[in-house]
C-alpha cells in the first residue's frame, strides 16, 4: 500500500504532512529514508518509521471504552459531548465509530471500531449477540415481573426476545442479558412492569466483559484474544 495511505490510515499524519516528512527524510522503510510519499510498502513485511517511531499497521482497530455519564454514542454532534472525544488524538483520526449505542446516561462497556462489516454483524438482530446490563430499579422486582421480563414484554408492538434476569438479594438490582438492542430497551422493559431504571451500566458485550481495571471515561485497545473472539462472529 502507499506509504501516505498507511500513515494517514493509522492516524499518524495527513497525506500533505507525509509528503513533507518524506522530503525531509523523516520516513524510513527498513531503515532507509524514502524521498516520496507515494511509494508502496508491504506493511506486513517492512518496518516503517516516522520521525524515528515505528509505525504498527493494523487494518482495523477495536477499542473498549468505559463510558461515563453525559456522553452520547455518536462520532460528532453540534451540542453534546461524544464518546469519540474521550479517545486520544491519534485514535480520533482512525475513522472509529461506536458499535451500537448506550444512552447518554448509561455507563459501561462500549466497543468502538472502524470495522463496519463486523459492527453490522454484531448488531444485526439475526445474530442474537448478547449484551449484559447491570441495573438498579426504583422498586422491588417480583417473581411475576421476573417471568415477564424473561419471557418477553410488549415493546413497539412486539414481544421482546427471551432474556435472562439474575436478581441481587435486594430484588431491586440485577443483571439482565438481552440478545437484541431496541431503543432504550432496558428502561422500557422495566417500565413495562411498572418499574423504573435508576442506574444502568453495560458490563458485557458479545461475550467480552468490561475490564474492571478501566476507570470510567478511560479506554484501551482490545487484546489479541478479544479481537479474535469478536472477529469470530464474521465466520
Ligand atoms: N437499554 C437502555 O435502556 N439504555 C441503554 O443505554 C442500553 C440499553
Amino acid at each position: 500500500m502507499r506509504i501516505d495511505k498507511l500513515l494517514s490510515e493509522m492516524g499518524i499524519c495527513s497525506r500533505t504532512e507525509c509528503k513533507k516528512a518524506a522530503k525531509a527524510g523523516k520516513i524510513c522503510v527498513d531503515g532507509i529514508p524514502v524521498k516520496a510519499a507515494d511509494i508502496h510498502v508491504d506493511p506486513e513485511k517492512s518496518t516503517v518509521t516516522y520521525f524515528g517511531e515505528t509505525v504498527k499497521y493494523k487494518k482495523f482497530t477495536y477499542i473498549m471504552l468505559n463510558k461515563p455519564e453525559g456522553y452520547i454514542s455518536a462520532t460528532d454532534d453540534p451540542r453534546e459531548k461524544t464518546v469519540l472525544e474521550l479517545l486520544g488524538e491519534r485514535e480520533q483520526k482512525l475513522g472509529l465509530f461506536p458499535c451500537g449505542r448506550l444512552d447518554k446516561n448509561t455507563l459501561g462497556l462500549l466497543i468502538l471500531t472502524n470495522n463496519g462489516e463486523l459492527c453490522h454483524r454484531l448488531l444485526s438482530p439475526k445474530h442474537h449477540v448478547s449484551k449484559v446490563y447491570y441495573f438498579k430499579a426504583e422498586r422491588h422486582i417480583t417473581e411475576d415481573d421476573r417471568k415477564r421480563l424473561e419471557s418477553g414484554v410488549m415493546l413497539d408492538n412486539e414481544l421482546t426476545k427471551p432474556a435472562s434476569l439474575s436478581l441481587c438479594d435486594d430484588k431491586m438490582s440485577g443483571h439482565l442479558t438481552l440478545t437484541e438492542g431496541k431503543f432504550h430497551q432496558v428502561m422500557r422493559m422495566l417500565e413495562a412492569v411498572c418499574n423504573k431504571v435508576i442506574y444502568l451500566e453495560r458490563v458485557e458485550f458479545a461475550g467480552i466483559p468490561l475490564d474492571t481495571s478501566l476507570e470510567r471515561g478511560k479506554w484501551r485497545e482490545l487484546t489479541a484474544d478479544e479481537e479474535k473472539h469478536l472477529e469470530s462472529f464474521l465466520k
